[in-house]
């Protein structure tokens, strides 16, 4: 089909020039897909970051929903969001760039967001029935490429390596990448790739302030727990583990 190097990810693919959401999408498609279809589109119009907020989505990127059904349980599919990250991180890392991961889902270089990541699950029970897994990488885009309200703390993988990228050839890559860890997520111990995710970490040891819809947690990084909830200590000594929210490093 476009020369891919998966056995899994990737075997059938629903392409749209223009889409509202590649979750959206994947997630209508879902029950009648088998595992590793993949929706992926040119722009979204409407396309859907974390906790309600806008995800830019224009010319040059590359925007896609991977659908999977691991069988795990509802409480595991964030360990999913740490996987892709990985992958996305690694591959990244593979063209020479200093990708690092800012918890929960954000790859950055040099400190500025290239990739964000939406895990959307459907549990029957507390067996998880699929996972819609959604990438969103700045791949082609120029700065101006993207609007002046969301540019701040953004950048794109052209801007930092001074030149284009084959979108095909990298999208090949970490679909290799994304299933080899997929694969190693589904028949190893998480804490493989738990502690691969914290080596390439730089929320572990900084001072944050993570904001949920109900509050707001100050403190240091610590850890993550195996199921990648953040382990913060709070000034009072204790410790408080935070599954989703925003972070904010103090001292950035
Ligand atoms: C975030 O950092 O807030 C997550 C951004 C996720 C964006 C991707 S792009 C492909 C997929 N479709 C969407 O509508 N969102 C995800």
């Amino acid at each position: 089909q476009m020369g891919l190097k998966t056995t899994l990810l990737g075997k059938k693919i629903h392409y749209f020039e223009e889409v509202s959401s590649t979750n959206s999408v994947a997630k209508e498609i879902a029950a009648s897909e088998e595992e590793g279809t993949l929706v992926i589109a040119e722009i979204q119009k409407g396309g859907r970051g974390r906790m309600g907020r806008e995800w830019v989505s224009p010319h040059g990127g590359i925007w896609m929903s991977v659908i999977l059904k691991p069988g795990i349980p509802l409480r595991h599919a964030s360990r999913l969001t740490l996987v892709a990250g990985l992958a996305v991180a690694n591959v990244i890392r593979e063209i020479g760039l200093d990708a690092r991961i800012k918890w929960p889902n954000d790859v950055r270089i040099n400190g500025k967001k290239v990739c964000g990541i939406l895990t959307e699950a459907k549990a029957e029970v507390d067996r998880v029935d699929y996972v819609v897994l959604g990438i969103g990488i700045n791949v082609n885009m120029d700065l101006k490429d993207i609007p002046e309200s969301f540019r701040a703390g953004s950048t794109t993988l052209k801007v930092e390596l001074g030149k284009h990228i084959r979108r095909v050839s990298f999208l090949q890559d970490f679909l290799l990448e994304l299933e080899q860890q997929y694969i190693s997520f589904k028949t190893q111990p998480f804490s493989h790739i738990l502690n691969d995710w914290l080596a390439l970490s730089d929320t572990i040891g900084k001072e944050v302030k993570v904001t949920t819809p109900s509050r707001i947690i100050e403190g240091r990084a610590i850890g993550v727990t195996p199921d990648g909830a953040l382990i913060i200590r709070k000034a009072d000594d204790t410790k408080e583990e935070i599954i989703a929210g925003r972070c904010i490093y103090a001292r950035p």
